[in-house]
């Protein structure tokens, strides 16, 4: 019988959690190369698209959740058109990452804050726009999280999400599951010339295997947020969701 990787409500146990967050820190180096390598360059597409799909952001509060080294801050502060930019990550090592990467940008309106999906340090109704990318599925209660992202919504509040996407179809399903297990890991190794170790991109397995399928994510995200827009690249294997706060 397999490991038990779930937590109690739809996230990923602590400890689990811990070694994901350490394997995405171990990976930073090399973090952009090789994701856009695995995603066949689609990850940072379906970033641009999510942020393309929003439209200016002209005097609006955003929020970029799960910040990582600031994929998509990078790219809202590059257009200069926020009101206030925050970045949120749980990790100090990221944190302190993306200022360096950031520096270039140094916009007064942005600020990096920590803090966790779950209880998210911010008072209700402040956000006009939450964009979280390739870290929903990193929680360790998604329905806690999801809650907590629609408090801090404005009522006219938008909500996107980008991430690996678990396809509903059987067959891709077994396909996505199967890369991700077992190819993923060996591109990421085989191009990084097996210099981390351990390999940070197996950890992506333990996220990806209790990830709902794409319709049952929206099925879920939609009890919050909605009418839903759904776009997926790669035949469902990277997914964007996005809809406005349910009131
Ligand atoms: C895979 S990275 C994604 C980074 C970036 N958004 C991107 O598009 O590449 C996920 C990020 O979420 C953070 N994270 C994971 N679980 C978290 C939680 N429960 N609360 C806050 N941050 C979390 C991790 O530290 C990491 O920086």
């Amino acid at each position: 019988m397999g490991v038990r990787r779930i937590g109690t409500d739809g996230g990923l146990r602590k400890d689990v959690w811990e070694g994901v967050v350490a394997a995405i820190e171990d990976a930073l180096p090399v973090y952009d190369k090789i994701n856009q390598l695995i995603s066949f360059g689609r990850a940072e597409e379906a970033r641009q698209y999510a942020i393309n799909q929003m439209g200016p952001a002209d005097g609006l509060v955003v929020l970029d959740s799960g910040v990582g080294p600031g994929n998509n801050s990078r790219i809202i502060l590059s257009r200069n058109s926020a009101k206030v930019l925050v970045g949120l990550d749980e990790s100090a090592v990221q944190l302190e990452n993306t200022k360096r990467n950031l520096k270039a940008q140094n916009h007064e309106f942005f600020h990096l804050v920590r803090g966790s999906f779950e209880f998210l340090p911010f008072r209700g109704e402040v956000f006009d726009w939450i964009i979280t990318s390739y870290a929903l599925r990193d929680t360790v209660n998604l329905s806690q999280t999801l809650g907590e992202y629609s408090r801090v919504s404005k009522s006219t509040g938008r909500f996107t999400v980008v991430d690996i996407g678990k396809p509903d179809n059987y067959v891709k399903r077994t396909g996505s599951l199967l890369y991700v297990r077992f190819v993923m890991p060996l591109i990421a190794r085989l191009a990084m010339r097996n210099k981390i170790k351990p390999n940070p991109w197996r950890m992506i397995w333990p996220t990806y295997v209790h990830l709902p399928t794409n319709r049952q994510l929206a099925r879920i995200l939609g009890q919050w947020f909605g009418p839903l827009e759904v776009k997926e690249f790669l035949t469902g294997g990277v997914i964007i969701l996005s809809g406005r706060k349910r009131v």
